[in-house]
């Protein structure tokens, strides 16, 4: 049973959701029954149905539709609906991943779970265990800042997990430092990765970079007449990877970058509550994010919960809100574009080709170093190191000097698409999970 609730564990599941069926068809016992519980914490089309849509990802067998709420509240109603989901339905295992309410919610109700002792099927998993397996996939961050709230969900989750799947080494040891037994710690890379690897190529036919007026037609033209979709599926027909290519390309002192645009442009997300949840700290970053954009301007996806703040505190006037249409960016305007939060394939699309990512999320941090994209990071800590060691994030603070400096500074580095890739990050390792997973629920 697959856990999602948020927007980011959409990108997570959607490759063990696939891995699980590769599986079956191999005819390798045990066959695995999947079923898909969203427990509706994300509701709007932008910030759900669209990932369902754009990953292939099937529709949710259920949804508890818990909605937003306080923490207290969203967590105690996935809770109580979740235990009725969990004693009809009985899984031999529920994958949660990431830190959101939902993956903690679901993983307490699960600990204490007893099914029915008549249970047999369980039984022939495991006589003594009569509640589900519980899988945490990217088990083990720490951003050290219990401030936090995801930080908190980390820890419960990794604490009551049986099976804690890891991306990096950090987390490894984070683990271990923690008490957890190294029996139940795998490091199999990063599962968010391998579904970037699997969707770029159709990332490359979103047509966001010509809504978004940042296509230069001069430069479109001017290589051989070759478009940057004809250039993609060129390179695809040749059987090279993305990343092969962009390593020839940059052999060959060309960009690949270079092919899609001629307008330069900075990328923006910010939702945490402690960055727009108190006007000051808001208007501090705002600021910076103004001086940036005379340099450089920024397109800005807005998370519901930012839009939110923007009315209520009357920040309007830091943003060009342009029509959703056309967008009509143009060059000659230096600003902070505001637009409606984008699905996966487009925001893809849109951070591949920036030269520069401005967030305060966890999952960017780790799309932009496979990128090889200019990240800062408006935060005060990160629970993703590698993404640092890698060269290509930095984080900034909430300063405003230090946020300016730090995007001033990754503006002046060139973008390199064959910067090195932290360990395992290599797309396999939904099937490193599936593995294990189909080992441990044989025995
Ligand atoms: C949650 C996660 C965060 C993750 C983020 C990704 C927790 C504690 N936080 O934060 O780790 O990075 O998702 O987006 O689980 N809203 C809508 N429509 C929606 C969803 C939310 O309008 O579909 C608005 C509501 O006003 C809601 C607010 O956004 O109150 C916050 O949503 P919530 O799910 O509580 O937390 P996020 O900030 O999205």
């Amino acid at each position: 049973m697959h856990i999602v609730g948020a927007r980011p564990n959409f990108m997570k599941i959607a490759p063990l959701v696939k891995a699980i069926k590769e599986h079956n068809q191999t005819g390798i016992s045990p066959h695995l029954d999947q079923i898909i519980v969203h427990t509706g914490q994300h509701y709007d089309e932008k910030m759900s149905e669209l990932f369902f849509d754009h990953l292939g990802l099937p529709k949710p067998d259920i949804n508890l539709e818990v909605g937003s709420a306080s923490h207290a509240v969203q967590t105690a109603e996935i809770m109580i609906r979740f235990e009725k989901v969990l004693l009809q339905y009985q899984p031999d295992a529920i994958i949660v991943v990431g830190d959101v309410n939902s993956t903690i919610a679901c993983t307490l109700v699960a600990s204490k779970i007893q099914y029915p002792a008549s249970n047999l099927r369980l039984a022939t998993c495991n006589s003594k265990r009569r509640r589900p397996l519980i899988v945490h996939v990217e088990a083990g961050l720490r951003s050290f800042d219990r401030t936090m709230p995801e930080e908190i969900n980390r820890i419960l989750t990794d604490q009551l997990s049986d099976l804690l799947f890891t991306t990096e080494e950090d987390a490894n040891e984070n683990l271990k430092r923690e008490g957890i037994s190294s029996e139940k710690i795998f490091f199999v890379g990063n599962v968010m990765i391998d579904t970037l690897f699997q969707h770029l190529e159709k990332a490359k036919k979103s047509d966001i970079l010509n809504r978004l007026g940042l296509i230069n037609q001069r430069l479109r033209t001017s290589d051989q007449g070759l478009s940057t979709r004809d250039y993609a599926l060129r390179t695809s027909d040749q059987g090279l990877s993305t990343r092969d290519y962009a390593l020839r390309t940059s052999d060959q002192g060309l960009n690949t970058r270079d092919y899609a645009l001629s307008t330069p442009y900075a990328v923006l997300t910010l939702h945490r509550p402690s960055n727009v949840d108190h006007k000051e700290t808001f208007l501090n970053i705002l600021e910076a994010l103004k001086e940036i954009s005379q340099k450089i301007p920024i397109i800005f996806p807005a998370h519901p919960r930012t839009q939110n703040r923007i009315k209520l505190f009357s920040l309007e006037n830091y943003f060009i809100n342009p029509s959703t249409r056309d967008y009509g960016l143009s060059t000659k305007h230096s600003c902070i574009y505001c637009i409606e939060p984008l699905g996966y394939l487009d925001f893809l699309w849109l951070m591949a080709n920036a030269k520069l990512v401005l967030t305060d999320s966890g999952g960017i941090q780790e799309e932009t170093t496979v990128l090889g994209v200019s990240c800062v990071t408006i935060r005060e800590n990160t629970e993703r190191p590698i993404t640092v060691k890698m060269g290509t994030n930095i984080v900034a603070g909430t300063k405003k000097g230090n946020i300016i400096n730090t995007a001033l500074s990754q503006l002046n580095k060139l973008n390199n698409a064959s910067n090195p890739i932290p360990p395992l990050w290599d797309g396999q390792a939904a099937k490193r999970i599936v593995d294990i997973l189909v080992e441990k629920l044989s025995t």
